[in-house]
């Protein structure tokens, strides 16, 4: 039947239609479903276009973030609370699995879920009963649970970090979202309504793209996946002064990932993706200075932040000793895009677009 308008997703290429198959048939059912795929595939939209053509479509979608939230604060918000159940809850509150009633709960990033909490999403999908936090009576709801993940949560579960019983029981029903490098044949449709979308946000015409820009974002890995391409479009068209969309717009791009090193990005827990960026945010700022032969203000400059955003910078990055007021630095240069001098405020450009 295809992908419906109000489902909002674009999706030709066979591996989309194949997926849409599997949405249709597991919209029939009411068994909890787990849905894969890397960061930025379209977990989300897909989980609504379930809830959409479920028989719960008309009562409510609701989504949250196990990423997100402390334990605790989690916690009572899946579950609920009493009044009085831990410091600062001064009102009871029901809970989004008593709030999605009748629906359908979105447990998003549930492998970032504590083992604690593990264990009570594992007795309400057996009991069909929820807990507030502080509580003792137990309420019955009428939830359908589908939950996601961008993890490999067998590997999860062998490794010790996730509980198998658990995983089975969410896993009754799987649908793998692909990545985009796998369906590049969706790529000019996306990237138009994306444009369109856009274009409508300001009132104006959707920007075209020429055939060597679509080159540039064809040959690109997109560990970011839609969500990255959305990003990178939305950048472009900031900077392109009302013109086509050109293939240096974009050339930021033209270095591709493998897509071994995709998988590594997307697999990358925070600490570790914490550490690539500060990684990658130092060497941009150390190659600047030395540019300037150490001269902070022109390095600033460069960097297109002002000088007391880069002495913020530096400080985090523990960079502001003898080394850098010399301007020298033993690592190896980097090129500093032109994009990356203009584009962004403040440490944002100094980012990579894969995240
Ligand atoms: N096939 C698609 N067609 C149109 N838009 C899409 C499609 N897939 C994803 N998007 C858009 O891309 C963005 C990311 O989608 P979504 O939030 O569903 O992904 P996700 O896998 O849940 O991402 P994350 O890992 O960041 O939580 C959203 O703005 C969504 O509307
Ligand atoms: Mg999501």
């Amino acid at each position: 039947m295809g992908w419906s308008r109000e489902e909002g997703i674009v999706g030709e290429s066979p591996v989309m239609r194949a997926l849409e198959e599997r949405v249709q048939r597991v919209a029939q059912s009411d068994l909890p479903l787990l849905v894969r795929g890397e960061t930025g595939s379209g977990k989300e939209v897909v989980a609504r276009a379930v809830h959409g053509r479920s028989r719960r479509r008309a009562q409510p979608f609701v989504s949250e973030s196990c990423a997100a939230l402390p334990e605790t604060l989690l916690e009572a918000e899946l579950f609920g609370h009493e009044q009085g159940a831990f410091t600062g809850a001064t009102r009871a509150a029901e809970g989004l699995f008593r709030r999605a009633s009748g629906g359908t709960l979105f447990v998003d990033e549930v492998a970032d879920m504590s083992p604690a909490l593990q264990a009570k999403l594992l007795r309400v999908l057996q009991t069909g009963e929820v807990r507030p936090v502080g509580g003792s009576a137990a309420v019955r709801v009428d939830v359908r649970v589908v939950a996601s993940t961008r993890h490999d949560l067998p590997r999860l579960v062998e490794a010790g970090r996730f509980r198998q019983d658990l995983y089975f029981r969410l896993a009754v029903l799987e649908l793998e979202v692909p990545p985009l490098r796998e369906r590049l044949e969706d790529l000019p449709a996306l990237a138009h309504s994306i444009l369109l979308a856009v274009a409508r946000e300001r009132g104006e015409e959707p920007l075209p793209l020429t055939e060597g820009a679509l080159d540039v974002l064809l040959s690109y890995g997109w560990p970011g996946n839609v969500r990255e391409l959305e990003n990178v479009l939305r950048s472009a068209a900031l900077f392109a002064g009302g013109g086509r969309l050109e293939a240096s717009l974009f050339r930021i791009l033209s270095r591709s990932p493998s897509p071994a090193e995709a998988e590594e990005d997307a697999g990358l827990c925070y600490q570790e993706l914490r550490e690539q960026l500060a990684e990658r945010e130092r060497r941009y700022v150390l190659a600047a200075l030395r540019r300037a032969d150490g001269n902070k203000a022109k390095a600033a400059r460069r960097l297109g932040i002002t000088r007391y955003a880069l002495y913020r910078t530096l400080r985090r990055l523990g960079l502001d000793g003898e080394a850098t007021r010399a301007g020298v630095e033993p690592e190896t240069e980097v090129s500093l895009p032109r994009e990356r001098r203009r584009t962004g405020s403040g440490s944002e450009r100094l980012k990579p677009v894969a995240v």
